[in-house]
């Protein structure tokens, strides 16, 4: 399984310990960037990793800039991406085990990179229950899909 990872300056300091951890499980990570503290834009990698999960590119994505919450919004953007900003191990499963979320956002300004790998493992160890929350997931695309067309028909 591919796992496309960005960051942004306040995030690259606990991209290290999560790339090892998904590493040391057997997961391939595809590095978008940041490689450094220099300030850039979270939005530029959040398009990225989102781009590249929709296509099929990757499995899923990690973002981490300084709070999750940037980098979240800005991938909910890309169709077909669930991103979450999360900070404890039990949204990170029920987002996976609810909401089939296929990316995964946190925050080096709110978690140390103990709690941020616990988070991650919390999220691996999940996965989708399907069944009612497959429908509900169904629910959720159909949003944007509706307001989608709804902005064509309005050109
Ligand atoms: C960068 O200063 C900071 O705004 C960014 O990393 C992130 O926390 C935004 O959501």
């Amino acid at each position: 399984m591919r796992y496309a990872v960005g960051c942004d300056h306040a995030g690259y300091p606990l991209k290290e310990p999560l790339v090892e951890e998904l590493e040391a499980r057997g997961y391939e990570v595809i590095d978008l960037g940041t490689g450094g503290f220099a300030s850039v834009d979270y939005p530029a990698f959040a398009e990225r990793a989102g781009r590249l999960v929709a296509s099929g590119g990757a499995d899923m994505g990690l973002l981490i800039c300084g709070t999750g919450t940037g980098m979240a919004i800005s991938a909910n953007k890309i169709d077909g991406i669930r991103a979450v900003s999360v900070s404890e191990s039990f949204s990170a499963r029920m987002a996976r085990a609810h909401n089939d979320a296929n990316v995964l956002c946190l925050g080096a300004r709110v978690l140390g990179p103990g709690a941020a790998v616990d988070v991650l493992r919390a999220w691996l160890a999940a996965e989708f229950e399907g069944g009612r929350h497959q429908r509900r997931v169904e629910m959720m695309m159909e949003i944007k899909a509706c307001l989608d067309d709804q902005a064509e028909d309005e050109t």
